[in-house]
């Protein structure tokens, strides 16, 4: 199948292109570079051993899409290119409905101008807002928190309502947990400028001593240590996870939201405890007051997905720690 990836060359995006090729789809990356570099590309095609076409350009650019489209006879869509910091979406919300809701409709636009049906977007367990029970299945309500959140869902719901539309639309809502690590290479990989906001980079950067300590969001959540638990995925894993919903599209169509998750969930302290045998270094830690809006504990049900791709997470929380340390080492990619 010939696949484009919007976001082709950001963090997911690039995992998704390297686990496709592997399974003998041609990729085709189109980002316009505001969150990553066309170095990537190059450490692509070198991980993939193949050539990869990139396209610089915008979703929100229909016109530019249509034709990056039909030029290389795309047969499905990955949508990953958005912006997505929850904090920056508070700030700028803007920004994001823009980027995030206008940048869909506007692939929407093109797609349809080239009579395409299949689309996987990329979603997250965000669309639960708090949970209401735990392990969060699909049928669990829906309520964002955040700007960013409300723009996942507002196109959650927008891809619902083209599915109705149109009896032959072939559409997955992606809904992703806390993905973490790296291609086993060391090649690719998500290395945040500045302050890492997420925990495995800042987890990496203590290790490595670039910052001295882990500042630990709450110690006082009802969960078994008091520290906050996710649902950590490998990247890789939700990469495969990608390849298996579009062999899931060309059987079936409709509109459909998957978890992507590993159903289980660790502690940060426990992650920490992790990343330092996966290193062989020191983590220090300070408990620090609980951060505005997180919640105790978020885990997913994987059944679903399990069910109608046919795939479920099989990485380790230590592949996770170990390929996370190897990028820590390897050369700048960003
Ligand atoms: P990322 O920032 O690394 O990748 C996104 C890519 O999209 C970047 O390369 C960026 O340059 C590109 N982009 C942004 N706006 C664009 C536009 N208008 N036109 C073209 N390209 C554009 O982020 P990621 O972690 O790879 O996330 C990919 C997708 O997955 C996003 O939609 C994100 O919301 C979603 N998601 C990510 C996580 C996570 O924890 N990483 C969790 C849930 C959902
Ligand atoms: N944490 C710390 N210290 C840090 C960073 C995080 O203790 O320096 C804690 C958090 O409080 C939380 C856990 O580590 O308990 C995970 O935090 P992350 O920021 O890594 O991830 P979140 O679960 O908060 O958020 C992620 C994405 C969001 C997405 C959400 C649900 O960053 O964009 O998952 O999919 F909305």
């Amino acid at each position: 199948m010939n696949v484009l990836l919007t976001g082709g060359t950001g963090y997911i995006g690039s995992h998704a292109a390297v686990a496709l090729v592997e399974l003998g789809h041609q990729v085709v990356l189109y980002d316009n570079l505001t969150n990553s570099s066309e170095a990537v590309v190059e450490k692509l095609e070198q991980v993939a051993d193949q050539r990869m076409p990139f396209v610089k350009g915008d979703v929100r650019d229909t016109k530019f899409l249509i034709d990056a489209l039909g030029d290389y006879s795309i047969d499905a869509v990955i949508h990953l290119a958005g912006l997505k910091a929850v904090s920056d979406s508070i700030k700028k919300p803007v920004d994001y409905y823009a980027n995030n809701v206008q940048g869909t409709i506007s692939l929407l636009q093109a797609m349809r101008a080239q009579q395409l049906k299949t689309l996987v977007f990329s979603s997250s367990a965000t669309v639960y807002g708090h949970p209401r029970y735990l392990p969060l299945d699909e049928s669990h309500p829906t309520c964002a928190t955040n700007p960013y959140g409300r723009s996942k869902l507002q196109i959650e719901e927008m891809l619902r309502d083209v599915a109705a539309s149109d009896p032959q639309s072939r559409i997955v809502c992606l809904r992703y947990f806390n993905p973490v690590g790296a291609h086993e290479g060391g090649l690719i990989g998500e290395k945040p400028n500045g302050v890492p906001s997420n925990l495995m980079p800042f987890i990496a950067q203590v290790a490595a001593g670039k910052r001295t300590e882990l500042s630990v969001f709450g110690g006082d959540y009802p969960t078994p240590d008091g520290t906050g638990v996710r649902d950590y995925i490998h990247v890789m894993d939700l990469a495969e996870g990608h390849a298996a919903a579009l062999s899931f599209l060309s059987q079936n169509v409709g509109w459909h939201a998957i978890n992507l998750g590993k159903g289980k969930g660790y502690s940060v302290l426990e992650l920490v405890r992790v990343f330092e045998k996966a290193s062989g270094h020191q983590v220090p830690y300070t408990l620090v007051a609980r951060r505005a809006g997180d919640v105790a504990a978020c885990y997913s049900n994987p059944e679903k997905a399990f069910k109608l791709l046919n795939w479920a997470a099989k990485r380790t929380v230590e592949e996770m720690c170990a390929s996370t340390w190897r990028l820590q080492q390897s050369v700048e990619i960003k």
